[in-house]
């Protein structure tokens, strides 16, 4: 673990070039930069960032076990990432105390058992998103994936078949982006300057989110069934902190729009990697078939921990040095970022031979190695929404597995592109799907192998 100290800084080493042009390399291309810098210095170094300063970039396991178990009286999350975003109630503005009293809170909402009742949710939404999908046509999968996850996260946390819902599904998806991106920038752009403002649009969707979640909290106490209901906003409503407190309403309110925000774009981006990736790995494709045919889920658990590791959709999990802390062989000074960067750790030959291959035989019959393999982060950080992803992501390929054979393509892969805060296929999962018949299912192997390239 790091450890406070009065040593001499001594940062990583990092490039010399001036700040500006290493922020406008960032911008524009940061998961190449990453891959390159991480090959020039070995996987830690310091780069030197407009607005955020000097930022360590770490991916080494032990280096990263350190990270996620110091006190937070050292390091910790800073609160103005996404804070300012949700607002004071989420628990991305929360640190400390304050902070693992609310993940207590919050976490029994998506405990195993929870989580596996929500199954039928996320199937029968990608039925519905999938029902129109037209066959042997080229289109993007992105979109689809974006509206399921919403609204399977959507029924999750507020229960099934709320009014209120439909105006959360309008407003959320633009609710997200802005914040997202507002988030991103310096704080002076979230400030309100008129409605076409992005700090002022924010604030007009910010408010009408809360009158959605003000008429569901009311309708939560007011159903007779409330004492037994199991979704999110009800475990919120019922839970009480240590001395017996509720959480307030508009801290609940926080929270959950954290929840559907963090809990939707994520695992979209995620399934939407999944099809880019599939598509380019055919015969992957078709033992996944024949799996979901046999009823089993090994390689298709084994291939979703693959697309998570060569494409991990969010870049990383930023900490903030508190005091001048020793870090490794690494003396960093108060003030300083030090960033876990997932895309370095996945890519390094130690955590995974042969790393720059898409090969998910590497996770049968082997669990992925916790601060190797880091999708979701770790420490008190760690996502709470973990187990809900997995679920959602098994769910949603096998589902569509079943229902569709994907042509294969010899298209370059898609490139990165940030939605916001996570990161999805640039050209948006595009795919041609064919509906899969008791008649086609048999012979799918040399159907695909005659789309190839289409
Ligand atoms: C593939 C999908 C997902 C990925 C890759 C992902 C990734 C992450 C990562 C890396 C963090 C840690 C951030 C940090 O270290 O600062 C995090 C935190 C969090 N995630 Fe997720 N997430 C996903 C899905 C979800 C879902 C479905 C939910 C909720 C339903 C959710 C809710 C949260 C929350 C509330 C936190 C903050 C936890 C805390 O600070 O205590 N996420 N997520």
């Amino acid at each position: 673990m790091a450890t406070a100290t009065t040593e001499p800084v001594r940062l990583p080493p990092g490039p010399r070039i001036p700040k500006i042009v290493q922020g406008i390399a960032f911008l524009t291309a940061q998961c190449e930069v990453v891959s390159v810098l991480g090959r020039r210095y070995g996987g830690t170094f310091t780069i030197n960032l407009p607005i955020f300063g000097k930022t360590v970039f770490v991916s080494d396991a032990l280096l990263i076990k350190d990270i996620f178990s110091t006190s937070d009286d050292l390091i910790e999350r800073p609160t103005n990432v996404l804070g300012p975003a949700f607002g004071p109630g989420s628990t991305f503005s929360l640190t400390g105390k304050e902070h693992l009293k609310r993940r207590k809170l919050v976490l029994p909402a998506f405990h195993g058992k929870v989580v596996r009742s929500y199954e039928h949710i996320v199937e029968e939404e990608v039925m519905n998103e999938t029902a129109n999908w037209p066959e042997g046509r080229e289109f993007e999968t992105l979109e689809t994936m974006a509206r399921l996850t919403l609204n399977s996260i959507l029924r999750a946390v507020f229960g099934e078949g709320r009014q209120a819902l439909d105006e959360l599904r309008s407003i959320m998806p633009a609710l997200v982006t802005l914040a997202s991106f507002v988030s991103q920038m310096p704080s002076i752009v979230a400030r309100d300057f008129g409605r076409w403002s992005p700090g002022g649009r924010l604030l007009r969707l910010r408010s009408r989110f809360d009158t959605a979640i003000d008429s569901l909290i009311a309708d939560a106490r007011a159903d007779p069934a409330f004492e037994e209901r199991s979704d999110v906003l009800a475990v919120l409503l019922k839970a009480r902190y240590e001395n017996g407190e509720p959480i307030s309403d508009r801290h609940i309110a926080d929270e959950l729009l954290t929840l559907v925000a963090a809990g939707h774009e994520t695992t979209a981006a995620q399934l939407a990697w999944t099809v880019e990736r599939l598509r380019r790995h055919p015969e992957l494709m078709s033992r996944l078939a024949d799996e979901v045919d046999a009823g089993g889920s090994e390689l298709r658990q084994a291939t979703i921990f693959e697309v998570q590791r060569t494409r991990p959709n969010i870049e990383g999990s930023i900490r903030c040095a508190k005091e001048r802390i020793r870090l490794g062989d690494w003396v960093i000074p108060a003030g300083t970022n030090v960033t876990v960067n997932f895309q370095l750790a996945h890519e390094s030959e130690e955590n995974f031979p042969d790393a720059a291959s898409f090969n998910p035989d590497r996770f049968l019959g082997a669990s992925p190695k916790p601060f190797r393999w880091l999708p979701y982060g770790g420490g008190v950080n760690r996502c709470v929404g973990a187990g809900f992803a997995a679920m959602e992501m098994d769910v949603a390929l096998r589902t569509l597995l079943r229902e569709f054979r994907f042509a294969p393509t010899d298209a370059p892969g898609e490139r990165h592109h940030y939605r916001g805060v996570s990161i999805a296929p640039a050209r948006g999962a595009r795919a041609v799907v064919y509906r899969r018949t008791a008649a086609t299912s048999g012979d799918r192997v040399s159907a695909s192998a005659a789309d190839h390239g289409s």
